[in-house]
């Protein structure tokens, strides 16, 4: 936990440089920078040529030379235009590295790019090539509260926020680093339910802090942005409604927006949630959603901001008793027809799955239902339902799949998630009104993430935004290979352990794309009916015949939201997919699976393989010690330990109750209570 000689009581997660390996000769460019069509005193070129220098220094014990001109080996830096926006190239010449970038943002990512593959052990020779992001916003929000807590955080309290202040800038200085080391270019700092002091963080109170934080967040090439209530016109304001068509209302939000960003320059607009969980919204005053984002739009155009809208919105006071309304169908309902009708800097930020960022969810079919409409991905990091980072859940293998399924939203091919969020399916690339972003899982923990192997869910994030192509697996190689010293057996346990965490989570858990079974509001261990009589939307419907939620042409028709022949698809139980069965259809547990088993054995069958699996697991990371730091080996061993009692819990749980409503009896004969 140190840096540079000083000690700090947090890790600098993969940027941490010092007892490995050193810089190895065929890296030797790297010791003499040569910068032209740059300027050096641009804050993002000043900051990448002090982790160059601050690496150089820590991996080869040198202090770096800067150069005027190409000379032996040394690294030339230089502007190219013919490379996307904030991306790079780099390319060898006789002995010399030459890193080219449009802009500083590129040249920064190129230079963390040369550090992590000098430091991975790679020939020079291999670190060449163009690199392009991907999705061009590349976010993450956090859910602080301004009181120190975090909504759905398992990694300690904030490090933005405290008693309604904020915090000095030293581990938010080092937090942007890490960040900005794999490419992510926006953060929202503050959570989505603004209430209390946050309300207030567009007013003057606020000014001095966030011009601050935005600043430090520039030096490293990222927007800042702040979550906004949409009721402050009352609740700060003192007017009678936040009606978006009240000119009473458009002034004050005109002005407040205009002081704000005079005395915060570096703000990226606002991130907000709506008529949503009992949030205050357009739909009380008898406006659409567009409506409310134009309306805010208009105010943050003249400063180049954005909106980004959450499409999180559903009944949440629903009868469980009501078969026909369906959580899953709302977000879609709510918005489709708004296609095109939203102001060219708004972006709707959908969630991955129409539910809640279950384990297993298909994807939202509002990706891609809408051709006119700027779209963002919104998933999370942050193990909510996914086992709040005691759990091992490598969430990466999740995310690729959604930005891999076909919409079929588009007849020119480019219709996958991939395309429609990094601008390819509807031509918005240019404007970078689009991209990714995930619901942030770090804290003030000395490791940030709560478990430290949770911390590569956010070096895979950043890397995946950039790179939509990227394997799970050849990112946490090098998430495994910049983090630890392993050997190559242990590397290779490591990585096995990761590849497979999420279908281990998903065994043991909610069967087959059913999803939550979880305790109520914590969201952590096992209850079955926690949510069944619920007013959330959240139910399985299981009976002594059967389970699921008919979602078919017959049942609540979601399956319409759709695109063709994915509609189809889901709609017929003999060819949708195995893994979310339960999602789309009721079926009794006799029902026989693709795999040839029953439902009813499926479910025994995979519990007890998920909670078997935990304790080799278990068992795998215990033989890490020894080549493990210290305190990482006993910090992780503990949330072994606690992964492997939830693993049983849920495994006896969940085989118990359905055993009992069927009354079918395991084939192997296992102990089910
Ligand atoms: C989930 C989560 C809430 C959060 C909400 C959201 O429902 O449990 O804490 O506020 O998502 O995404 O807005």
């Amino acid at each position: 936990m140190s840096d540079n000689g000083n000690r700090k009581d947090w890790t600098q997660l993969w940027l941490e440089y010092e007892g490995g390996a050193g810089l190895k000769d065929e890296w030797e460019a790297l010791l003499r920078v040569d910068l032209s069509g740059f300027e050096h005193d641009n804050r993002v070129v000043k900051s990448a040529l002090d982790e160059l220098k601050r690496a150089v220094l820590l991996l080869a014990g040198k202090e770096q030379e800067i150069t005027a001109g190409k000379e032996g080996a040394c690294l030339v830096i230089c502007r190219a235009e013919d490379i996307a926006a904030q991306g790079f190239r780099v390319r060898k010449e006789g002995e010399a590295l030459i890193l080219e970038a449009p802009d500083e943002n590129g040249l920064l990512y190129g230079i963390f790019h040369l550090i992590f593959s000098a430091r991975l052990g790679k020939d020079p020779g291999k670190a060449c090539g163009i690199f392009e992001p991907d999705a061009p916003l590349r976010m993450l929000n956090h859910w602080d509260n301004m009181d120190g807590g975090i909504e759905r955080g398992y990694s300690g309290r904030s490090f933005f926020f405290k008693d309604d202040r904020f915090l000095g800038s030293e581990r938010i200085r080092d937090y942007v680093r890490i960040v900005s080391s794999v490419g992510i270019n926006g953060v929202v700092i503050n959570n989505v339910n603004v209430k209390d002091a946050a309300s207030w963080l567009v007013t003057e109170r606020y000014y001095g802090d966030l011009a601050r934080v935005g600043g430090i967040f520039a030096d490293y090439g990222i927007k800042l942005f702040i979550s906004i209530n949409f009721a402050a016109p009352i609740e700060l304001g003192g007017l009678p409604s936040a009606d978006p068509m009240d000119g009473k209302v458009i002034a004050w939000w005109q002005e407040t927006t205009d002081r704000l960003y005079d005395a915060v320059p570096y703000l990226g607009g606002f991130l907000v949630k709506a008529d949503s969980e009992g949030r205050p919204g357009p739909f009380t005053y008898g406006r659409t959603q567009a409506d409310g984002a134009n309306m805010l739009a208009r105010c943050v155009k003249p400063h180049g901001g954005c909106i980004l809208w959450r499409c999180f919105v559903y009944n949440c006071t629903q009868d469980w008793r009501d078969k026909k309304t369906d959580r899953a169908r709302a977000g879609y309902d709510n918005f489709i027809d708004l296609d095109g009708k939203f102001d060219d800097n708004v972006i709707l930020q959908i969630k991955n799955g129409p539910m809640d960022f279950q384990i297993r969810e298909p994807v939202s079919p509002l990706i891609g239902g809408m051709a006119k409409t700027n779209q963002m991905l919104e998933v999370q990091i942050a193990q909510e339902y996914t086992g709040q980072q005691i759990d091992l859940c490598y969430l990466i293998p999740m995310f690729r799949e959604v930005l891999t399924f076909k919409t079929y939203c588009t007849e020119n091919g480019k219709d996958t998630v991939s395309d429609i969020v990094c601008g390819r399916a509807f031509g918005n690339r240019r404007s970078g009104m689009c991209g990714m972003t995930a619901v942030c899982n770090t804290g003030d923990d000395a490791c940030w993430t709560g478990d430290d192997l949770a911390a590569a869910n956010l070096y895979g994030f950043g890397r995946l935004c950039f790179d939509n192509s990227l394997s799970p697996e050849e990112i946490a190689k090098e998430w495994i290979g910049l983090t630890f010293r392993l050997g190559e057996k242990n590397s290779e346990k490591l990585l096995e352990m990761l590849l497979e965490s999420r279908e281990v989570y998903e065994k043991y858990s909610a069967p087959l794309g059913i999803g939550w079974m979880v305790n109520p509001n914590f969201h952590y261990g096992p209850s079955v009916d926690g949510y069944e009589y619920s007013r959330w939307g959240t139910y399985h419907r299981a009976d002594h015949l059967g389970l699921g939620v008919d979602r078919t042409d017959s049942g609540t028709g979601y399956v319409r939201q759709y695109h063709e022949p994915n509609a189809s698809m889901y709609n017929n139980p003999g060819t949708c997919p195995q893994e979310l069965l339960l999602f789309f259809h009721h079926l009794p547990y006799t029902f026989l699976l693709p795999s040839g088993k029953t439902l009813i054995q499926h479910i025994y069958d995979t519990h007890f393989e998920g909670a078997q699996r935990v304790l080799e697991m278990q068992k795998a990371w215990d033989e890490m010690e020894g080549e493990v730091d210290r305190d990482v080996f006993l910090r992780v061993k503990e949330r072994f330990e606690r992964q492997r009692v939830n693993a049983f819990e849920w495994c006896d749980q969940v085989n118990s109750y359905f055993y009992r409503k069927s009354g079918i009896p395991d084939e192997a004969g296992r102990e089910i209570y």
